[in-house]
């Protein structure tokens, strides 16, 4: 018997949008500017290309408005029937203020209260949450989430174990109450500080503002203790998901996907065998993007969604920096 009450109003996710920059930037292009490889990067990571927003006039907020006119372009709602958007990013076009504000208002979204939730890798799925909360109370109708981030723009292209890694992209979807029985199902969230210490950009903040020194130490890129990331992103993921199909009462083999973050192809094989899910329940193309941070969730669902059918069972999992991490479960609302 699962032990998660019904719902009167469910939200439901109908229509989703993607957008990444037409740059690539190859493994090829890596070995000639730090000291790696093609195979090396390919089979640690599973990643060969991602890619870049090399115009130096386009921030997040660029990326973010591609992904919501997408979705707007392929809904029946227009912008002004918007309540409120939610940009999840750790690159935000300015420390303040909101880049959400001003994607509502440049994609025409007027009567939105638009506001960025920082959660790192974990964002855009903590941000679904929140849409969900406001549907089922009733307070919102229509609800634009965004996934962005320009990567690029906090990665050190001399430092070999991160810059292999991010890529630049954004992904959104519109959220609102269900009209069949599908929709936001179960979530099952957590957070751990001690994590701050092995992920972070560690300048630019309250704590230490940007000076010539915090420059020098290079504290304004990411950095990642990438194992000890690792071993938490596997661990968390894998006891979250569990815990997920234990309180819906669901046996693996009923999943029918897997939409987990795109960190590393390993770390999605390892989450895969501690919770006898199979591979190919697993969704990815960390292969064509690397870690695009906030928007691997929302690109996944853009480049599958043609594969999702009413009643598809779903169900999402992310890790990232703070430490943040959990898994939701997730029935699909539309063919
Ligand atoms: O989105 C959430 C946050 N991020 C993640 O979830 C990422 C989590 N971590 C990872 O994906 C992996 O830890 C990395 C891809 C970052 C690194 O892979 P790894 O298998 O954990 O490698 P490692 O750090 O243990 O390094 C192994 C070796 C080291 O050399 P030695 O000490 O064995 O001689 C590194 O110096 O590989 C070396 N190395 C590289 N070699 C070639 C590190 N980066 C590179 C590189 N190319 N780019």
């Amino acid at each position: 018997m699962t032990s998660v009450p019904e719902k009167t109003i469910k939200a439901a996710i109908t229509a989703v949008g993607g957008y990444v920059p037409d740059d690539i930037l190859t493994n090829f292009d890596l070995e000639r500017m730090v000291d790696t490889s093609d195979e090396w990067i390919r089979s640690r990571t599973g990643i060969k290309e991602r890619r870049i927003l090399k115009d130096p006039n386009k921030a997040t907020s660029f990326l973010a408005i591609e992904a919501a006119n997408e979705v707007l372009r392929k809904s029946n709602c227009a912008p002004e029937e918007i309540d409120m958007l939610i940009l999840a990013t750790i690159t935000p076009d300015m420390k303040v203020a909101a880049t959400a504000a001003k994607v509502a208002t440049n994609i025409g979204a007027v009567n939105a209260f638009a506001f960025d939730l920082q959660a790192a890798c974990s964002g855009f799925l903590y941000s679904l949450s929140m849409a969900a909360a406001k549907i089922e109370a009733g307070h919102c109708q229509k609800i634009l989430v965004v996934g962005a981030d320009k990567m690029s723009s906090i990665v050190d292209y001399t430092d070999r174990t991160t810059c292999i890694i991010f890529g630049d992209g954004a992904g959104a979807v519109l959220m609102e109450a269900s009209s069949n029985a599908f929709g936001w199902e179960d979530e099952y969230f957590r957070s751990n500080g001690m994590g701050q210490e092995f992920l972070h950009v560690k300048a630019g903040g309250s704590l230490h503002p940007t000076t010539e020194e915090t420059l020098a130490k290079g504290w304004e890129a990411i950095y990642q203790e990438g194992k000890t990331v690792f071993k938490n992103a596997v661990s968390e993921m894998a006891f979250a998901t569990q815990e997920v199909l234990r309180r819906n009462d669901l046996q693996p083999e009923t999943v029918d996907y897997i939409i987990a973050h795109q960190a590393n192809k390993r770390i999605l094989d390892a989450t895969q065998t501690r919770t006898k899910l199979s591979q190919k329940q697993f969704l990815t193309n960390i292969e064509r993007y690397g870690n695009t941070t906030a928007a691997t969730l929302p690109l996944l669902l853009r480049d599958y969604e043609d594969q999702f059918k009413t009643g598809d069972k779903l169900l999402f999992t992310a890790f990232g920096g703070g430490f943040t991490w959990g898994s939701a479960f997730y029935t699909w609302a539309y063919n």
